[in-house]
């Protein structure tokens, strides 16, 4: 997180001090700088600038219409999966032509509105799947654009829960009746074959899962030629590592020229990404304020406003995530090994495990690369409204992207 910086004794985002935007702003806060958010986007366009190629951010990543709308005005199109997802992205203002919809339960109405907006491809994940996009395009007097996700059946080497290529998972089809059900779609009167497409996992740092995805998809685009099936668009979706600690990530630039090389023969294929996490989340954190400390039985805990409700990665993963005080460190300062935990009824809420820090009541604390799967995972457990998120533009200005949830927002729609 390059844009963060000790200054004077504390920490600041660009030129902003965190512990200004925590007074303007409140905590628990997220914080993400645009700047960020471009410069990655940049890098994988870069990468493909040669390649007829579409990049389409992963929503469920960072789902504020801020980024979004940023996104799409750099011209990214967009991973959806949920009629939810696409109604944002429309209401961020990016083009229905430019949007994929993934996912394994799409429903009738969620395949109506994305055949009636003109979506670009839905990436069909079961057979059943297809038939019902086919019957509704049918009724619409439409043709539904599709590619398979296929299930390469690759270890991504990544958290069994957020690993999504292996024969077990609930994703795509299987690689071996790959073959039968493109057959199939091509008998179907409502349906043109457009793509293939896998997505192996999320938080990948090695490159040879997605070669090894990469080689099955060839062999399969081989065989469907053979039997006169013809793709015109490989989307091997996204999974970029990022750096939380100190992995050893691949670059955007690594991954897409590797990938060219493998799709170099099929010279007018369109190559899709969908990458989420590694456009967003080190472009984000989350400031948080210390409201306790206490120290038990050989523990000490640093209790602070921000809990799993907020951000549930650590929790739900034990996800590894950089927390930094936002007053610097002194090598004279006397620490502890603290569990940062949040105010949340459940003994798994725990930001950060044993950490070395020296913390006070009213301290403010910032837990990095929060920009991806933080607010959107957020939910209002314990009854906590969520926070507010403010973007960083430029050195110097942010603006608030979303208000934090008031009261009234926790019991909208409920009656007495
Ligand atoms: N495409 C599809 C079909 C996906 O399911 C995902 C993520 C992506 C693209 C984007 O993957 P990324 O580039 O962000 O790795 N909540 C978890 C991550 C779940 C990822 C789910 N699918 C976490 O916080 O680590």
């Amino acid at each position: 997180m390059d844009f963060l910086h000790y200054q004077n004794g504390q920490l600041f985002a660009n030129q902003v001090a965190i512990s200004d935007l925590a007074e303007q702003y409140g905590t628990p806060l997220y914080v993400y700088s645009s700047d960020y958010i471009t410069k990655q986007f940049l890098a994988y366009q870069q990468a493909l600038n040669d390649t007829n190629h579409l990049i389409c951010y992963a929503v469920k990543a960072n789902s504020n219409l801020s980024v979004l709308n940023q996104l799409a005005n750099l011209g990214a199109g967009f991973d959806i999966v949920s009629q939810g997802e696409l109604e944002r992205v429309l209401k961020a203002g990016a083009d229905a032509n430019k949007v994929v919809f993934s996912g394994v339960a799409k429903s009738i109405v969620e395949i109506e509105r994305a055949l009636t907006v003109g979506i670009k491809c839905f990436n069909v994940e079961s057979e059943p799947e297809l038939y019902r996009i086919n019957d509704i395009a049918k009724r619409l007097n439409k043709v539904a654009t599709i590619s398979l996700r296929i299930n390469p059946d690759v270890d991504a080497k990544t958290h069994p829960y957020i690993s999504t290529g292996l024969r077990e998972n609930k994703f795509g089809i299987s690689y071996q009746l790959a073959l039968d059900v493109y057959r199939k779609a091509k008998s179907l009167s409502n349906i043109k074959i457009a793509g293939i497409d896998c997505h192996i996992g999320s938080q990948l740092t090695e490159l040879s899962p997605f070669l090894d995805a990469a080689d099955r998809i060839v062999a399969l685009v081989d065989e469907l030629k053979a039997n006169d099936i013809n793709i015109e668009h490989i989307d091997l979706g996204g999974g970029l590592g990022v750096c939380y600690n100190d992995e050893k990530t691949i670059s955007p630039l690594q991954l897409v020229t590797e990938l060219k090389k493998k799709f170099a023969k099929y010279a007018n294929v369109e190559l899709l990404f969908e990458p989420g996490r590694c456009i967003v989340a080190n472009a984000g954190l989350l400031i948080t304020k210390v409201e306790y400390t206490k120290h038990q039985d050989g523990n000490h805990f640093a209790i602070v406003d921000a809990g799993m409700n907020d951000l549930i990665r650590p929790a739900l993963y034990d996800a590894w995530m950089r927390v930094l005080p936002v007053k610097e460190p002194k090598s004279s300062d006397e620490t502890l090994i603290y569990n940062v935990v949040g105010p949340i009824c459940e003994s798994s809420d725990v930001l950060a495990h044993q950490r070395d820090l020296s913390v006070q009541q009213d301290d403010l604390l910032v837990v990095c690369s929060a920009g991806a799967y933080g607010f959107s995972m957020a939910s209002n457990y314990n009854s906590h409204p969520r926070p507010a998120e403010v973007m960083l533009i430029g050195e110097q200005q942010h603006k608030v992207i979303r208000q934090r949830e008031s009261f009234d927002d926790l019991w909208r729609g409920e009656s007495l």
